[in-house]
Formats: structure tokens, C-alpha cells, sequence
């Protein structure tokens, strides 16, 4: 997948990930309390050969990397696993624009559907994954630790 543009609202461009942006999206994730957590060598492999196969996707400008994605693919099934843009760049449309190029990425690789869970009360997420037209369609009682929450799950 080649860079795009982002919208006219800032000058962030979406790329696919490299090995190189591992540590900028470990900073950005480690401070995001309600994100997905993982370690470094989870990170680093998804630029292995594997199967199901992981994509991530970097918004970034001339100061730096703001945000990533990472989705998992297997057969016509998406997932979407982490979604994080840092708190100073929020409410500018990097998400959406985030969002947005998986679900591209995801159509190109020949997903028919695209699945995710959140937390129940991450109303931010929640909101975006509405307005790009995800659907809930479950939740999973007491899903996430630390604290304890159900999951929210949704289907686009
Ligand atoms: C969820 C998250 C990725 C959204 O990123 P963002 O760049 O702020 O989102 P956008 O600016 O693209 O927002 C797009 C739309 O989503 C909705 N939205 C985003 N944040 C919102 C908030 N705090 N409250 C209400 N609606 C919100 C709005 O409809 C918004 O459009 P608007 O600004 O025109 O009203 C960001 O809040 C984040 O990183 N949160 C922490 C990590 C996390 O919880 N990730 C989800 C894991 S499942």
C-alpha cells in the first residue's frame, strides 16, 4: 500500500508500519491507558512471516509518528487489534483517517468483514467505531482486567 494523504484538517500522512517505528508506537501505546497492551517482541512480529498475518499502519508528519493501527487477517476475516493516536493529536481526524485506511487495507486483502471488541466505557472509540458504521454485535461480560469490563464487540 502506497502513503496517502490525509484530510485537509492536518498534514498527517498514514503509511504502513516499519521495524524502525517499534519503539515510537511502544511510547505512544504505553501511555494510552485504554489500548491494547502488548509487549515489544509481540510488536516486532508482525514484520515476520506469519500466519494469521498481522498489518500495522503509522500516522505520522514531519515531527514524528502520532498514531498506529494494527489488524489481523485470516481468510475473508479482519480484526482489528489496536487503534491509538497520542493525546495532543486527538479530535483532528487521525483516528478516523487511521481507521478508515485499514478498513482499506483490510478490503484489499479480501476481508468481507471486520471485527472488533472495546471497552464498554471507552466512549471515544466507541464513537468513531459508530460513525465509521461498526455495528455491536455482542459483548463478553467482565473481558477485560485490571479494571474489569465487559467488551463491546462490533462488526463493519
Ligand atoms: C479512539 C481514538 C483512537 C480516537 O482517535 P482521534 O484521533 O481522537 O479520533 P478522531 O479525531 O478521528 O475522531 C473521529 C470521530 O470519532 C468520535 N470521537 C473521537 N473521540 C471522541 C471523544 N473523546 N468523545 C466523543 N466522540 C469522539 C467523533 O465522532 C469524532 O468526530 P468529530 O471530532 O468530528 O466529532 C483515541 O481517542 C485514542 O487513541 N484513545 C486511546 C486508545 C484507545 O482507547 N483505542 C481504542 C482501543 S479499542
Amino acid at each position: 500500500m502506497s502513503a496517502t494523504r490525509a484530510g485537509q484538517s492536518n498534514s498527517v500522512f498514514i503509511r504502513p508500519a516499519l521495524i524502525k517505528d517499534v519503539p515510537a508506537i511502544l511510547k505512544i501505546e504505553r501511555v494510552a491507558e485504554t489500548a491494547t497492551h502488548w509487549t515489544e517482541g509481540k510488536y516486532l512480529g508482525i514484520f515476520e512471516q506469519q500466519t494469521p498475518r498481522r498489518i500495522a499502519l503509522v500516522a505520522e508528519d514531519e515531527s514524528g509518528v502520532h498514531g498506529f493501527g494494527v489488524i489481523q487477517l485470516l481468510h475473508q476475516e479482519c480484526e482489528i487489534e489496536n487503534l491509538v493516536v497520542v493525546s495532543g493529536m486527538r479530535r483532528q481526524g487521525v483516528g478516523n483517517q487511521l481507521l478508515c485506511s485499514l478498513i482499506e487495507v483490510a478490503r484489499n486483502h479480501g476481508a468481507a468483514a471486520v471485527f472488533l471488541e472495546v471497552r464498554d466505557a471507552n466512549e471515544a472509540a466507541r464513537a468513531l467505531y459508530n460513525r465509521v458504521g461498526f455495528s455491536e454485535c455482542g459483548r463478553r461480560k467482565g473481558y477485560y482486567h485490571s479494571p474489569e469490563e465487559d467488551a463491546i464487540l462490533y462488526r463493519l
